[in-house]
């Protein structure tokens, strides 16, 4: 069975990830032959966004029963709870070992060998990325459904933070996933992919994607967004998600927040576009989230040239939590939740 998509390939020539580290200078694939080749892609960011680092989670455990090391669930268990240390606030990565595990167990409970597992992951990394296509699919027509209710059938101007596309699912994307929907129905003016500062996805990744897919659109610094919203209508801002908790609030790239915050100001829809593997309804409010921390070098210096004065120290939080009061709606393949509430969160994603 071959696995072919732009961010993780796995053919007769073995596993291997898009370095995204490296986009858009150079396109280079890395090889993974174990579980610490995948914990290591994850936590360097060979591979990010949320899906697509639990679909590489789902790899590194298939890898790991296909070397035939693991022999009973205790063994396996502890793989997984290695494997979900690799990176702290995107709950696909649980979501993705915690499936696999039990997967893995039925399996073995329904006296099948452990020879077998690794191929039962393999499976199971393919119809997950498979499902994601069809799931993005459903929310990028949600998403439209609700702008044409909106604006009828106006060209968008769209703002949009981070990379949520093929890149970070795997598949076609979640938010930017539904812009590529609407660009291919002739309803974007403009996209405005917002750099994403320390790491750059949006400048590095998001307007490499959008090129690829010939999407009209201008990179803007973050701390353009006020008078980008001032002086121009932007329609809507769409951004995917790491982590969705009870009520609602939901952790995504750092300065989603401040987005939501001026969206509020400016009468601007913000909308998240993420699917079921993203919410977390084992905490109540966004508070609970464990927030990545990351180095301070990321903010001093740029492609290994220091841009700040020495002895200068930086605060580099990777994510930040939009509160539910100020996103306009979640699209999930079940749905849209409108208004953002426990209770709506609970009877969409049906727990
Ligand atoms: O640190 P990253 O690049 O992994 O962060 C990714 C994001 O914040 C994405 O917006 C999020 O994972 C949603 S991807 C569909």
């Amino acid at each position: 069975m071959n696995i072919d998509y732009v961010s993780l390939k796995w053919n007769s020539e073995g596993l291997s990830f898009l370095d995204q580290r490296k986009l858009p200078l150079e396109e280079v694939y890395v090889k993974a032959e174990s579980i610490e080749d995948a914990w290591g892609a994850i936590h360097e960011m060979v591979v990010r966004g949320a899906p697509l680092i639990g679909f590489t989670a789902i790899s590194g455990l298939a890898l790991e029963l296909l070397s035939n090391r693991i022999n009973n669930l205790d063994d396996f268990k502890q793989k997984c709870d290695y494997l979900k240390t690799a990176r702290p606030t995107a709950v696909n990565l649980m979501f993705e070992i915690d499936e696999s595990f039990n997967e893995v167990k039925r399996h073995i409970e329904s006296n099948e060998s452990w020879e077998d597992a690794g191929l039962l992951l393999k499976t199971r990394l393919n119809n997950q990325m498979k499902k994601l296509e069809e799931d993005n699919l459903i929310m990028a027509k949600l998403a439209e459904k609700k702008l044409s209710k909106l604006y009828g059938d106006k060209k968008l101007n769209i703002l949009t933070l981070c990379n949520t596309g093929f890149l970070a699912c795997g598949t076609m994307g979640t938010a930017l996933g539904a812009i590529s929907y609407l660009n291919s129905l002739g309803r974007i003016e403009k996209v405005y992919a917002s750099e994403t500062r320390p790491y750059m996805q949006g400048i590095r990744l998001t307007s490499w994607e959008l090129q690829k897919e010939n999407i009209n659109h201008d990179i803007i610094v973050e701390g353009a967004t006020s008078h980008l919203m001032k002086t121009k209508k932007i329609d809507a801002v769409f951004i995917g998600a790491d982590r969705i908790v009870g009520n609602g609030d939901t952790a995504n790239k750092i300065g989603s927040s401040g987005l939501s915050i001026l969206c509020d100001f400016y009468n601007v829809p913000f909308f998240v576009v993420a699917p079921i593997s993203s919410f977390d309804l084992s905490l109540d409010n966004g508070n609970e989230i464990n927030i990545e921390m990351r180095s301070e070098d990321e903010i001093l210096s740029c492609r290994g040239q220091r841009l700040a004065p020495a002895g200068a120290s930086a605060y580099n939080p990777s994510f930040d939590i939009s509160d539910h009061s100020l996103i306009t709606s979640i699209f999930c393949e079940k749905g849209e939740i409108h208004p953002v509430n426990k209770e709506n969160v609970l009877r969409i994603t049906g727990e």
